[in-house]
């Protein structure tokens, strides 16, 4: 019988795929057959928001992390394949991460991988506290905006790293003797999550005491000084505005288990209502949600809490149109607006969507309107009129979210859609079309005109 990680002794070695290969450019397309109703029970699965946060966390201790409940995605695959790539040991067995960063090869993360994906750059901090000393690129922008780093920058040169950024490279290191981070008092100018995350990792191994004030207070925030805390760090306050860390010589072995995630679960809520279905999901943390829950029940859709961490959502009437505004946790979720948009579509009478943090995420707009949505942007807002509606179509992915509210609003549409990008799709959500069909929604991928699977994880 295999040995389960359980059983099986930490055998750390990598086994995910060579960090230069790059992933083939993706011609698969979903089919999708709408306007049926969804029934039954979803496994949602781990969040990745904290999973790659939680992997870069690991290289703060130098002993063996076993991180469990990590969702099968592309990203993850990514950021494994950049802890890889700086000579940190990494072995998968399906959902379970065993992570040692005994040894630290160099401090250099590559353009390639940090290029693909932003949350490499979440690996400044911990490389900062471990080494004294780090190479990162500048991430770029990407579909939802300019996503700059300035307040990561900032707040390392308060705890006293020397920063400079010289031909798309952030160059920093720590001086002094024990090139130890110094802890120091900060205040963020806008409650960001990745500036949050990188100065609570930084702050772990500093010299004395850190505050981060005007922190960002989101599940995965909590998530990640959880896992802190469980190698040894001293973090209080986080989930609140205020996270003081005091910082410690050294971090220790853990093996933790992480939450489920929240965007996934509130998706599959949309995808009930917006097919007038009952559902169950669980895993789920009902606090984690509540702003969209609330703006759910406000629409008329009933969500029922089964158990603990269980929800049913009953979807039946057509349902009324409501306004969102997106503002950082625990406000309503910027993670959340497309797919919400997606069912305001279907509403009666008009809804107006304001998207408060990112500057450019309404770009799924032209594609639902291209399925016969009423959609009007003006600015950081969009006006919804509500219609009979919508017509399966070709559409484009334009983002992560965006493929989501692409997808809930095929499994609504009268006849066809296909859905290409689905790259974007495979970075954040774990074999979706395959959890949609055990709901017995009329989903495949397709590539070349053969089915195939959705195991995002074995694409990259
Ligand atoms: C995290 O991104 C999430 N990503 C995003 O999820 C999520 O949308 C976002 O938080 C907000 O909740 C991960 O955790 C990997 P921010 P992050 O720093 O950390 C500005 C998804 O779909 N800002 O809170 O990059 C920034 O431009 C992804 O799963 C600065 O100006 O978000 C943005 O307007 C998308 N300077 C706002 O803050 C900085 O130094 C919020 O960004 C940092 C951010």
């Amino acid at each position: 019988m295999q040995p389960t990680p359980e059983d099986r002794p930490i055998t750390l070695s990598p086994s995910l795929p060579n960090p230069s290969s790059q992933p083939t450019p993706d011609k698969s397309v979903l089919q999708v057959w709408g306007n049926q109703p969804l029934s039954g029970h979803v496994t949602i699965s781990g969040a990745k928001n904290s999973a790659l946060v939680i992997m870069a966390g690991a290289i703060l201790c130098s002993q063996d992390c076993r991180i469990r409940n990590v969702p099968l995605l592309a990203d993850v695959n990514q950021m494994g394949n950049l802890l890889l790539a700086l000579g940190i040991k990494v072995d998968r067995q399906g959902n379970c991460l065993d992570i040692n960063a005994a040894h630290i090869a160099h401090s250099k993360a590559p353009y390639e991988l940090v290029s693909q994906m932003r949350a490499s750059f979440f690996v400044i901090g911990p490389l900062l506290a471990r080494l004294g000393v780090a190479r990162i690129p500048l991430p770029g922008g990407c579909a939802i905006g300019a996503r700059p780093v300035d307040l990561h920058v900032r707040g390392l040169q308060a705890m006293g790293a020397e920063v400079q950024i010289d031909h798309g490279m952030v160059y920093a290191s720590v001086r002094g003797q024990n090139k130890r981070l110094q802890g120091a008092r900060i205040y963020l100018d806008y409650p960001s999550v990745g500036a949050t995350e990188t100065l609570m990792m930084a702050a772990t191994l500093a010299d004395g005491e850190t505050t981060i004030e005007n922190a960002a207070q989101e599940p995965e925030v909590v998530d990640l000084a959880n896992f802190c805390r469980a190698m040894g760090a001293k973090i209080r306050g986080a989930g609140t505005k205020t996270i003081v860390i005091s910082g410690v010589p050294s971090l220790h072995s853990t093996d933790y288990s992480i939450i489920p995630d929240r965007v996934e679960a509130g998706t599959f809520l949309v995808a009930g209502a917006i097919t007038q279905s009952e559902i169950s999901l669980s895993p789920v943390v009902p606090d984690h949600l509540t702003a969209v829950i609330a703006k759910l029940r406000a629409m008329g859709v009933q969500i029922i809490p089964d158990a603990p961490n269980r929800l049913r959502v009953v979807a039946s009437e057509r349902l009324s149109a409501t306004d969102i505004k997106t503002l950082p946790y625990p406000g309503f979720p910027t993670d959340m607006q497309a797919q919400f948009m997606a069912l305001l579509t279907l509403s009666d009478g008009d809804s107006v969507i304001t998207e408060t943090v990112f500057e450019n995420r309404m770009r799924h707009v032209a594609e639902l309107s291209r399925m016969g949505a009423d959609i009007r942007v003006e600015g950081n807002h969009a006006i919804v009129r509500g219609v009979p509606f919508l017509s399966g179509a070709p559409v484009l992915a334009t983002d992560l979210r965006a493929s989501a509210a692409l997808v809930v609003a095929a499994l609504a549409a009268k006849g066809m859609t296909t859905i290409e990008g689905l790259h974007h799709l495979d970075r954040g959500y774990e074999n979706l079309e395959a959890k949609l069909r055990q709901l017995g929604a009329r989903i495949h991928r397709v590539t070349d005109g053969m089915e195939t699977t959705s195991d995002s994880a074995a694409r990259v």
